[in-house]
């Protein structure tokens, strides 16, 4: 009996939940790939998520998904931001669907680290001026968030109205075109860290200072997808469990964040990363090795596994990030309760039948391998 393929029900606030065939979920990972820099998915997004479904995941998740066009983290990116983008996006959540896995959105908004190149072809992956493609950037200061990008406008109380507005517009086209899950971005440095984080946020307004104020977006965000998502539909949510900075955003303020989002904002699922800004010297120490965030998960897990709000049933879902690669370091990690779920990224862009090769690896009956059956003769 292996518990990475066994299925998992990530609760929804109408009671029902929704069952992913298995605990292997796919992170999401920006792909760069939208040439035409319209935010359109294109048969490169539809190949490489269509061939991860293919692969057994459990759940499959689009990469950073921009709410607003200044939003993106480069030209190249995804979005789903106006109504053009709906139907290539119902593209490949029916073929997710096609291959009985959950089609997973993470919406997204850069802030400060928007407008950078995909670095594609030696090209750079700092900040593009307007003759680039590029765009001003915003934030919740005018820090910059990585040393050498340009600096941002520090969003007023009006303009993140505006923000959150965005996000829940973002939302109802995601239920449009076939999404299953939104997972709201809330880690590695983007805007809505940048407010979470003292390291960047400075402001004197509601939204900085206290620890409340700090995460007032990203519970204002939640609520306002909430409204328009529906409740036959999980919410979830990335975070960076810390910042690796002393004095910056850490995995007790995550615990309680977790909680309060879990019991009040109507988020069931959460998926534990870590990073994204430096310290005052320009750097940060990482900890980086097999598994290194899972720890974090743990913690999350402790402050929100057993109980859900917002009328949802079932135990609110943990994922574990980073590193996990090995069909037994995956098994090992859900068996020891460290998380519910685990998020594969690079093992899967070397492997898209990464999900299918862990179940032979744990075998599991070649008739329960979740890979494609057109696959079956290639001997799982
Ligand atoms: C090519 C690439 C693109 C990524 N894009 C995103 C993204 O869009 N959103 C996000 O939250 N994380 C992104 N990440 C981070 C991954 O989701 C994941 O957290 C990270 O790679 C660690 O997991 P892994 O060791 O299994 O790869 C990206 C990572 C890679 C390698």
């Amino acid at each position: 009996m292996s518990k990475l393929f066994s299925p998992i029900t990530i609760p929804t606030s109408d009671g029902d939940g929704l069952e992913v065939r298995n605990r292997a979920f796919i992170a999401p990972m920006c792909q760069y790939s939208v040439t035409a820099r319209d935010g359109i998915p294109t048969d490169w997004h539809l190949a490489h998520l269509g061939s991860l479904a293919q692969g057994g995941f459990g759940l499959v998740s689009i990469e950073a998904t921009a709410v607003e066009a200044r939003g993106r983290i480069s030209p190249e990116d995804v979005g789903l931001w106006n109504e053009n983008q709906v139907e290539t996006h119902r593209r490949i959540t029916d073929f997710i669907h096609s291959q009985g896995a959950v089609a997973a959105v993470q919406l997204a908004h850069a802030g400060g680290k928007a407008s950078t190149g995909s670095g594609f072809g030696g090209t750079t992956t700092g900040s593009l001026d307007e003759d680039q493609g590029g765009w001003d950037t915003v934030s919740s200061s005018t820090r910059p968030t990585v040393p050498g990008l340009k600096t941002p406008h520090a969003l007023t109380e009006a303009e993140i109205a505006g923000v959150v507005r965005s996000f829940a517009e973002a939302a109802a086209r995601a239920d449009e075109a076939g999404y299953d899950v939104i997972q709201i971005h809330a880690a590695h440095g983007y805007l809505i860290h940048q407010f979470l984080s003292p390291v960047i946020n400075d402001r004197t307004d509601s939204y900085g200072g206290s620890e409340e104020n700090r995460t007032r977006l990203v519970r204002e965000i939640a609520d306002a997808i909430r409204e328009v998502w529906p409740a036959s539909k999980p919410l979830g949510i990335r975070i960076s469990g810390t910042d690796w900075i002393a004095g910056g955003w850490d995995i007790e303020a995550s615990a309680r964040l977790s909680e309060d989002l879990v019991a009040h904002h109507g988020i069931s699922w959460i998926d534990v990363s870590s990073g994204g800004f430096v310290g005052p010297d320009g750097t940060v120490d990482i900890p980086v090795g097999p598994a290194y965030q899972a720890p974090l998960a743990a913690r999350v897990r402790a402050a929100v596994g057993h109980h859900v709000g917002h009328g949802a049933v079932g135990h609110a879902v943990v994922s574990a990030v980073g590193l996990i690669e090995e069909a037994d370091q995956a098994e090992t990690i859900l068996t020891l309760g460290t998380a519910d779920a685990i998020s594969i990224g690079r093992a899967a862009l070397r492997d898209p039948h990464w999900a299918g090769s862990a179940a032979k690896a744990l075998r599991v009956p070649a008739r329960q391998n979740p890979i494609a059956e057109q696959f079956a003769r290639g001997g799982w």
